[in-house]
Order: C-alpha cells, then sequence, then structure tokens
C-alpha cells in the first residue's frame, strides 16, 4: 500500500503556500489526502464545495492527490483512512504555538499518528488565506499569492479582473 499522509487545512481559500506544501509531501509520500475541514473554528468565506473543488482543480496533475472534506475529529478521519502520519506546515515561528497545541492534542487522541512539519518556500512564508481574501475583497490583484485554478473561484465570489 505505500506511505500515506494526511495534509489537513481549511483552505479558505487554498494558497500558493498550501500548494508548495502539496507538492513536497507528494514527492515524500505514496499517497496524500489533502482533508479539507468542512467546519473550522473561523467562518469561512467558501462553502465546503468551493473550498474542495478550487484544491481538487488545483491538484489535478497530480497522480497521487486525492482531496476530500471531513466533518469529524481529524485523527478519527485519519484513522479510517489507516493512515498514520498528518502534514502540516511551519511559516514562521508565529506558527509554531498554535500547531503545537493541535499536534500534541492529536498525539493525546491518538499515539499511533505522527504531526509531520513541513516548511514552505521562504517566498511564500508571509502568505496566509485572510490575506488572499482580504486582498481580493478589496480588488486587489491574487495573481502570485493562490494556484491559477483557484482565481476564479477568488473572482466569482469577490468580482475583480481576468484570470489572465
Ligand atoms: N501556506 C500558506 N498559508 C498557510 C500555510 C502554508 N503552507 N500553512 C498555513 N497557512 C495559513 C493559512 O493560510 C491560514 O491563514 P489564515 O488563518 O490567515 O486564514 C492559516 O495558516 C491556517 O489555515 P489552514 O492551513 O487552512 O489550516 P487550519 O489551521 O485552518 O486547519 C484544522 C485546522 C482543520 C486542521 C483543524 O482545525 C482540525 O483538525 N479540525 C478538525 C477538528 C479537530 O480534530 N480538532 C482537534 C484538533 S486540535
Amino acid at each position: 500500500m505505500g506511505h500515506s499522509a494526511v495534509y489537513p487545512g481549511t483552505f479558505d481559500p487554498l494558497t500558493i503556500g498550501h500548494f508548495d506544501l502539496i507538492q513536497r509531501a507528494a514527492g515524500i509520500f505514496d499517497r496524500l489526502v489533502v482533508a479539507v475541514a468542512v467546519h473550522s473554528r473561523k467562518r469561512t468565506a467558501f462553502t465546503i464545495e468551493e473550498r474542495v473543488e478550487m484544491t481538487r482543480q488545483a491538484v489535478r496533475d497530480f497522480t497521487n492527490v486525492e482531496v476530500a472534506p471531513f466533518d469529524r475529529l481529524l485523527v478519527d478521519f485519519v484513522r479510517m483512512r489507516r493512515i498514520h502520519v498528518v502534514v502540516r506546515g511551519l511559516r514562521a515561528f508565529s506558527d509554531f504555538e498554535y500547531e503545537f497545541q493541535m499536534a500534541l492534542t492529536n498525539r493525546k487522541l491518538a499515539p499511533e499518528i505522527e504531526t509531520l512539519f513541513l516548511m514552505p518556500k521562504e517566498s511564500y512564508s508571509y502568505i496566509s488565506s485572510s490575506a488572499v481574501r482580504e486582498l481580493a475583497e478589496f480588488g486587489g490583484d491574487a495573481r502570485g499569492f493562490v494556484p491559477k485554478a483557484v482565481l476564479p473561484f477568488l473572482r466569482r465570489k469577490f468580482g475583480g479582473g481576468d484570470d489572465h
């Protein structure tokens, strides 16, 4: 069956930082499941269907990447898939406390699951979904912040220029 991992997130929207991480993880693992959280602590701008669809379109060239929504505890989803590794990104020191808390909570719930941290390309380390949403809301150009496949989703949600 090979080695598999789950990369979970809200992806509201998927950014090039997320995409960079998917690319790295897909190069390490035989199979990667990008798990899109139906319910997040945050109120999302995009529906779960939109977040799954934009992610699917962005990763369609990877033969070993699957995109699936999840609506339960992350560890339950990972167990259900018989996977033992969760991948998360660490962009900067400021991510650490939140990630540390989440990884240790998940470890307490499911000691057999390891969280593995990867660093996105340093030039993407300042990019966040909320900054992209704000930029799009005010009519800014999101090219260079999200994969090309995500641009039409931003335009439909917030309006703005073409995708070229
Ligand atoms: N590139 C760009 N941005 C990144 C990034 C990267 N590589 N890694 C993280 N981010 C940013 C996102 O843009 C987002 O920014 P924002 O807060 O400004 O919008 C933020 O970091 C985190 O978003 P995301 O990467 O989508 O993940 P998340 O933190 O929203 O995901 C879940 C959290 C869904 C994994 C977590 O809440 C979960 O597991 N929920 C299920 C319930 C559960 O099991 N709870 C117990 C666990 S403690």
